[in-house]
């Protein structure tokens, strides 16, 4: 008995899925006078370090803010840029994930991206389907209320074609149009740079999250950063709506 209390414990504390608003990119190459775009090429080195690091303490899935559906509001020349380092990043990163048994998944509004980097993350999709390593999760022109809005869209398409009732939606067939459908619900979230907002990520989801926030700028985010998260989630006691004495005892609805 002593034991199986240990054992969810462990697994308790440690996240299975870590979502990252990875912010500051533009103020770490400002505080270094290099063009925003510098700190946005340093940021995709830390995106690299991640996989290995999630890999060694065995985190399966990885969620990562790339591109929100408002940055669009940026300078054209900025929005340009970011979109062909995505392109370039994926074109030269494929096979290393594919090679590290990467499942690479690519979320949000695509429409509005060019055809070739539409077509680069079919690719990407199609190569590392079967992986199992890591799930990484990469949100472009992603906004939570585009997700919950085109998963409402589908299922009123549903109601409206006679193949579902009004009764039958429930929050776990909301959850299964929504574009995270194949992810569990994130246990940690993590946003760098030193804002506290949740800039319109993944809205429905974070509903049950740890929510972490920390001052240091995404390209300096390294192994450190992680453990620091990491301690700072296994510290925390998800209740879930029950009282501290019902979690510790392991009573009551599930
Ligand atoms: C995050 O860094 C990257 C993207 C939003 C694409 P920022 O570019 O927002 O960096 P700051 O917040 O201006 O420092
Ligand atoms: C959130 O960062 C989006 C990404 C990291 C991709 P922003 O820097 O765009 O967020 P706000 O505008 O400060 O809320
Ligand atoms: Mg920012």
């Amino acid at each position: 008995m002593g034991q199986e209390i240990a054992v969810d414990a462990e697994a308790d504390n440690k996240p299975r899925h870590i979502a990252i608003i990875m912010d500051g990119n533009g103020r770490w190459a400002r505080k270094r006078g290099l063009p925003r775009v510098a700190g946005h090429r340093r940021g995709v080195e830390t995106v690299k370090n991640m996989v290995p690091i999630c890999g060694k303490r065995g985190i399966p899935y990885l969620t990562l803010f790339a591109f929100s559906s408002e940055n669009w509001r940026r300078p054209s020349t900025e929005v340009k840029l970011l979109i062909e380092l995505l392109h370039t990043t994926l074109e030269t990163e494929m096979r290393r994930l594919h090679e590290h048994n990467v499942r690479l998944r690519v979320i949000g509004d695509l429409s509005r991206f060019p055809k070739k980097l539409q077509h680069k993350i079919d690719q990407a999709h199609q190569l590392t389907r079967d992986n199992r390593a890591l799930n990484l999760t990469i949100a472009i022109n992603y906004g939570g209320q585009w997700d919950i809005t085109q998963a409402c869209r589908s299922i009123a398409q549903l109601v409206a074609g006679g193949e579902l009732s009004a009764d039958a939606i429930t929050p776990a067939l909301i959850e299964s149009h929504l574009c995270t459908s194949e992810l569990p619900p994130p246990d940690l979230f993590i946003r760098t740079g030193g804002e506290q907002r949740v800039s319109n990520f993944l809205l429905w989801q974070l509903a049950y999250t740890e929510l972490y926030f920390c001052d240091t700028y995404w390209p300096d985010f390294d192994e450190d950063s992680v453990d620091r998260a990491l301690a700072q989630f296994a510290s925390r006691q998800r209740r879930y709506g029950k009282t501290a004495e019902q979690i510790k005892t392991g009573s009551g609805l599930a």
